[in-house]
This record gives C-alpha cells, sequence and structure tokens, in this order.
C-alpha cells in the first residue's frame, strides 16, 4: 500500500508512520519510509542518518545533468532514480527508511533540478515499485504533484482532540481531492477517553474515522528521550494492527 500521512504539526503523523511500517515490515513485506523526521521514531541514530537527497549536489547535476546555459538552467525532467532508494536508504529493523529533505522554493513546486529528482524518485517509488510506501508529509501537501497524488492508495490525516487539527484535517482534504488522491481516511490520535473518540467523529461530519490510537505515555517518553519507542503498549500497537487491517480491506474492495 502507498500511504501519505498529513495532518496538524505533533498530532502524530511521524508517530504514526513509523508504527505502521514497522507492522508492515513485520509482515515481512518490503517496506519504504521517506521522510519527515521519521529517523528517531525509527531508532536511526544521528550517526546513521543518511544526508536528505535534495542536499547531494553531485547526484543531482549527475542525473539531470543540469548545467547554466547562459539564457537559462537546463536540466533534465526525468531523471534516472530506480537505484536511489537501495543506494541511500538505511535500514531500520526491516523498514528502509528514505530521507529525502526538502526544497526551497517559494509558493509551488520547483522548478529546479532537485526539486525534479525529487519528484521523479516520489513517483517511481509509488508509481513503479510494488513496495509499500509510507510518507511522512511533515510540510504538508503542497508539493506533491498531480502524479505522485495518483499513485497514493490513501491520505491519512491524524486528528488529536481539539478542533484545530480537525479543521487543518477539513483544509487537507479538500486540497487532497484537488490535486487527486482517490481516499482520504482519519485517524485519531492521543484518545484516553472514549468521549474524545466520539467528539472528533462528530466533528469530523463526513470525513470518514478509520481507527483510533489510544494515548500511550511511553511514546511521549521515548520522544522526550529521543529514543524510538521499544515497545509501545499493547492498546497502541493493538490499535495499529487493526488500522493496518481496516486500510487493506479498504483498498482491497475498491
Ligand atoms: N498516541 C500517543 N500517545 C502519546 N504520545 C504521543 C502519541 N502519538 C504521538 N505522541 C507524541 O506526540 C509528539 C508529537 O508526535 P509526532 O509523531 O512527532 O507528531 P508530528 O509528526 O505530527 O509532528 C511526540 O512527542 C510523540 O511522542
Ligand atoms: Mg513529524
Amino acid at each position: 500500500m502507498k500511504l501519505a500521512i498529513v495532518g496538524k504539526g505533533g498530532v502524530g503523523k511521524t508517530t504514526l508512520a513509523a508504527a505502521l511500517t514497522r507492522r508492515l515490515a513485520s509482515l515481512g513485506r518490503p517496506v519504504v519510509a521517506v521522510d519527515g523526521n521519521l529517523a528517531s521514531a525509527l531508532g536511526v541514530s544521528e550517526r546513521q542518518l543518511p544526508e536528505p537527497i535534495a542536499h547531494m549536489r553531485e547526484l543531482i547535476l549527475e542525473r539531470t545533468g543540469a548545467r547554466d546555459e547562459g539564457a537559462g538552467l537546463m536540466f533534465r525532467l526525468n531523471p534516472q532514480v530506480d537505484d536511489l532508494p537501495e543506494r541511500f536508504s538505511v535500514d531500520a529493523a526491516g523498514v528502509r527508511l528514505l530521507v529525502l529533505g526538502t526544497v526551497e522554493s517559494g509558493g509551488k513546486g520547483c522548478m529546479c533540478p532537485e526539486g525534479a529528482l525529487l519528484k521523479a524518485l516520489l513517483q517511481h517509488l509509488l508509481l513503479r515499485t510494488d513496495d509499500d510506501v509510507v510518507l511522512d508529509m511533515e510540510a504538508g501537501l503542497e508539493h506533491m504533484g498531480r502524479a505522485s497524488a495518483r499513485g497514493v492508495d490513501a491520505m491519512l490525516s491524524v486528528v488529536e482532540p481539539g478542533m484545530r487539527s480537525v479543521q487543518t484535517a477539513t483544509r487537507i482534504q479538500k486540497l487532497a481531492s484537488d490535486i487527486g488522491i482517490q481516499r482520504h481516511y482519519v485517524v485519531a490520535n492521543k484518545i484516553r477517553e472514549p468521549r474524545e473518540r466520539e467528539m472528533l467523529e462528530r466533528a469530523l461530519s463526513g470525513q470518514v474515522l478509520i481507527g483510533a490510537l489510544p494515548y500511550a505515555a511511553e511514546l511521549a517518553r521515548a520522544d522526550l528521550e529521543g529514543r524510538a519507542a521499544e515497545a509501545a503498549d499493547p492498546a497502541f500497537t493493538g490499535a495499529v494492527l487493526a488500522i493496518e487491517e481496516e486500510l487493506e480491506k479498504r483498498l482491497k474492495v475498491s
């Protein structure tokens, strides 16, 4: 499955991306986790962390053939990228972590060699591999092009108890359908009591809530200490499993 995880800052996008990729890897499936700040959530230390691909000048020049023609910068829009996931990902207990990094650009997308390389890489992962791919969309959907959007099976919006995250989810849903993402599901996170889930579900009017993750003190503690949560409590792990199965079901039927 190819998933994009979105939501307001701090709601738990990275936590959910890490938990889902681990779950998929535990099923023996090839999984690529892309970007965000997944590294520490997946237990990858600062030292093992690869350089973001967006910062690899040599590679970008080599693959895009970028050169200054005086009249303007020339570069290939379809650079070869199929070897990059293997070469530049680090293994985190069966999950391959790929760090794309971000391209500085004013506004929508970036007509620049690094933008072209990232775009091609994203499209490769989403459209031309069978690997499970989970995109931790830390910076929002703004930079996702239509071609990539077409390759995303489902977008998961994370919300937490509180109306601000619901408003963000509602706004993102509109953007997602504008760029052509087919399915949009919501996951509630940091739920401490059933009432919170019910309130969120009501506020989400119409959006499909496919699961709820309980508040897990160990997760917050692990993040505070900068380590990957070893064994989040069974309730959390169980909820992740249920969400994965729900996704499996929904992606199969339609
Ligand atoms: N279910 C949860 N229970 C407890 N703490 C959580 C839970 N989900 C996320 N957190 C904590 O909330 C903070 C933000 O989570 P994070 O995944 O980094 O959010 P985002 O990627 O959306 O910014 C982190 O400290 C994380 O450990
Ligand atoms: Mg994050």
